[in-house]
């Protein structure tokens, strides 16, 4: 099957018909659906599939002689932000069985295992932690604070992991699994305008985190309660968005508010509480931590204007993230020359870097638009990918 035919298969899965945005959140019925779809495609292939005990997924074409170990993975993940566009994740693991497809109509015989993995929980979308899969593969998150997670409707990680058939008290590192793994490289759609041609390898991925910050107030009625008597959260928590966006200015830094819950939410009443998620990204550590601390003080000093409380945690932070350039070079080297970019994105293979020798390969995004419906890849800068990817994976794979 072409990789064209693999596409339009996923395409439908969890769009909405409206806005044409995907909403594939974690162990929710289009991610499962994206899952089966990934183990069927395995099995047509005759690939070993693996569930971990984190619920990745790896599907594995083995070598002749059966070896197990040296390893060399790809792939990507299967869910997406609400609203998300249709290639961050699935460009991946779609480009990965055609890669490997490829490889075997050119007659290609791995001497190591290549394997295609679909990490959980990329996005965060569902219980709030980015690459919460990749992470307890790596050891970067404790299982007890993976397992303690709440989606939106108070549902724990653990149980939904659980409700899967996932054993919660086996979650965590897996060194069996990696130490049969001798390096990554992750194919992904570029999320910026900054890639021009048609494929191109990461260099870096900046830092970034995630902050909650809850404003507590008391709520009340709309139209009876004097302006002087109010403890409004809503207040303070406008007062914040805005003193990020005039961080990010003063620090060379991003920083997003792009999802809000106000409790109880309705028109006629002040709100008892306010919670906002921060997203800070920067070129260096330092310029994201001065760019919160930033929006701390003016939270802090807005909340206690009006009368309100708040609380600032942060929910996961990523530091700069080089990739080796031993691999980089020589994914580039085997590409004749492609293009080397850092991204403002995260990634699974980010997270696994810290680990193993990982590296990105980037299709380029003529819009630059991502986590939104519009974002798009020409299919023949895909078909440049899946070509890339197997050339790639042929010469890791090959002794
Ligand atoms: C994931 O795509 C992220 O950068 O948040
Ligand atoms: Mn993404
Ligand atoms: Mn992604």
């Amino acid at each position: 099957m072409s990789f064209e035919e693999m596409w339009d298969e996923l395409l439908p899965v969890g769009r909405d018909s409206a806005s044409g945005g995907y909403r594939r959140f974690a162990f929710t019925a289009p991610e499962l659906e994206c899952r089966a779809w990934f183990a069927e495609h395995a099995h047509r292939r005759g690939l070993d599939v693996e569930r971990d005990a984190n619920g990745n997924l790896f599907a594995w074409w083995l070598p002749p002689d059966g070896r197990r170990d040296g390893a060399v993975l790809t792939g990507s993940h299967l869910d997406s932000v609400p609203g998300g566009g249709a290639f961050d994740g699935p460009l991946g693991i779609v480009s990965a069985f055609a890669a490997i497809d490829a490889l075997r109509e050119r007659g290609a015989v791995p001497a190591r295992p290549i394997g295609v993995a679909a990490f959980v929980e990329e996005e965060g979308a569902r219980f709030g932690v980015a690459c919460l899969g990749s992470r307890l593969l790596a050891g970067a998150i404790t299982p007890e604070r993976a397992r303690a997670l709440r989606d939106g409707d108070g549902r724990t990680f653990a149980a939904v992991l659980a409700e899967h058939g996932l054993d919660p008290d086996r979650i965590g590192p897996d060194d069996d699994l990696l130490a049969r793994v001798s390096c990554l490289v992750e194919l992904h759609i570029e999320q910026g305008r900054a890639l021009t041609a048609p494929i191109g390898a990461a260099s870096a991925i900046i830092p970034h985190g995630r902050w909650r910050i809850d404003f507590a107030g008391e709520g009340n009625h709309a139209g009876t309660t004097a302006l002087a008597d109010r403890r409004d959260p809503m207040l303070p928590f406008a007062r914040t968005v805005l003193a990020a966006r005039s961080a990010a200015e003063r620090h060379g830094t991003v920083a997003t508010v792009g999802k809000v819950a106000v409790e109880p939410g309705g028109v006629n009443a002040i709100p008892s509480a306010v919670t906002a998620w921060l997203d800070g990204r920067g070129p260096v550590d330092d310029a994201v931590r001065r760019t919160v601390a930033d929006v701390e003080a003016a939270a802090r000093a807005a909340a206690s204007a009006h009368g309100v409380t708040v609380e600032l945690a942060e929910e996961s932070y990523t530091p700069t993230v080089r990739f080796g350039t031993e691999l980089r070079d020589r994914v580039v080297r085997v590409l004749g020359g492609v293009p080397v970019l850092p991204t403002g994105a995260g990634h699974d293979a980010g997270i696994l870097a810290a680990c193993l020798p990982a590296a990105m390969l980037f299709v380029r995004n003529p819009t630059g638009v991502s986590h939104a419906p519009a974002e798009h890849a020409d299919t023949a800068d895909c078909l440049s990918g899946v070509a890339a990817l197997a050339d790639v994976l042929a010469d890791l794979a090959a002794a």
